[in-house]
């Protein structure tokens, strides 16, 4: 259903949604059909993901020359590539000929030119249309107004963001002071180590709300409370659409979050940080779809796309400093395991909560005193709900 102005409404009741923004006390949760309900995500498919920065990945799938990643956010497809001049470029990844996505692989590496698999028109790697066979004899056919449609795109501490709207509020303004948590650990300048697709039966708010508590850390995750005691942690405040929390190492002789108590790894600290970081563990939401987690030697992102109200692909991605990486005998198999077995039995509980969340007897939950991040999270989504409803009453 869309409304006057050819928008989806957003069909959830004002109050309810007011129930998730009182303070931590006194709110409910999102209501249950924040999660199930196809027009919703419809409605946050256009709002949140089409008319707000969405990130991507990481500077370095894009930094050379040729190199892509494509992405879907919602119905669109995204390409960012390495141009000529050193730096990422967005399109649109829809030939201008007859629609063909042109580039179908979700990451790669291309020499100068994206080319449509379908009848070769091919496209420089600024997006300028540069060849498309038997188009010379067509009548008032201007090859500069065929490139590929230009997306809004910002590199802010090492992750790409793009903006399909092209009017959503400064990029810096919407990473605000999560920059200095970024910069600290290095995040533009470090390399990828691994990377694991997931696709998750669970909506991606339910998976973004779960990567915000711990509560869930001693039944569901034993080898990583193992390490880090589920109550250690703090909430982080800053500007910036964002959340986030700390969580310390705790077990005596652990020495990061991998697994053997990270002890396998033995790989040196990111660069600048002190020795009092390396019992730290920072995690961050950054609204609407990264998630970034500050280990004491390595950083690692993942990217929610949602597909479907239950469904959600995400891309865990590792990344380490870039001597570390290069040096001989680097192995980081002993993190991503163990991130690996974490994420598994996140998706677990995920998918658990997927199931139950729409049906009869569930209404919206109450936040414990540990769920303030969860809070937080839900808050970034329930403002922009709420002021959606308020443009329909005063419509
Ligand atoms: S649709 Fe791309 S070249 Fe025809
Ligand atoms: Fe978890």
């Amino acid at each position: 259903m869309v409304n006057g102005n050819g928008k989806v409404a957003l069909p959830l009741d004002p109050e309810d949604v007011g129930r998730a923004l009182r303070p931590l006390e006194y709110a409910s949760m999102l209501p249950p059909a924040a999660f199930v309900d196809q027009q919703v995500f419809e409605w946050e498919m256009q709002n949140l993901f089409h008319d707000s920065w969405v990130c991507l990945g990481h500077i370095s799938q894009v930094e050379k020359q040729g190199k892509f990643i494509r992405r879907e956010i919602g119905p669109d497809s995204v390409v960012v590539v390495g141009g000529e001049d050193g730096q990422p470029h967005a399109f649109l990844n829809v030939c201008r000929h007859r629609g063909a996505r042109v580039i179908e692989e979700a990451d790669g590496q291309v020499k100068r030119r994206l080319q449509c698999p379908y009848h070769a028109w091919s496209y420089a790697l600024d997006g300028s249309l540069v060849a498309a066979p038997h188009m010379d004899d067509v009548e008032d056919f201007d090859r500069s107004c065929y490139g590929l449609i230009p997306v809004r795109l910002a590199t802010v501490g090492g992750l790409v963001l793009v903006d399909l709207s092209g009017e959503a509020p400064e990029p810096d303004d919407h990473v605000g002071e999560l920059i200095e948590h970024l910069d600290r650990y290095r995040t533009a300048d470090l390399v990828s180590g691994g990377r694991i697709d997931y696709e998750v039966d669970a909506n991606w708010k339910g998976i973004a709300e779960n990567y915000n508590e711990c509560l869930h850390c001693p039944g569901v995750h034993p080898e990583l409370n193992a390490l880090s005691d589920y109550m250690s942690g703090e909430e982080i405040a800053g500007a910036g659409s964002w959340c986030g929390g700390s969580m310390f190492i705790t077990a005596e002789n652990a020495a990061t979050m991998g697994k053997e108590g990270g002890h396998a790894g033995n790989r040196p600290r990111i660069e600048g940080l002190s020795e009092e970081d390396d019992r730290t563990i920072l995690y961050f939401a950054l609204f609407p779809n990264a998630l970034v987690s500050m280990h004491p030697d390595y950083v690692m992102l993942h990217t929610l796309f949602p597909t479907a109200p239950d469904h959600t692909e995400v891309i865990c991605e590792w990344f380490f400093e870039r001597k570390t990486a290069e040096a001989e005998g680097f192995d980081p198999s002993d993190a991503i395991d163990f991130w690996d077995q974490t994420n598994r039995q996140d998706w677990y509980v995920c998918e658990l909560t997927q199931k139950g969340v729409g049906t009869t007897g569930y209404t919206a939950g109450r936040y414990s005193g540990e769920e303030g991040t969860v809070h937080e999270f839900d808050n970034l989504v329930a403002v922009r709900y709420m002021e959606a409803l308020n443009e329909r009453v005063e419509a």
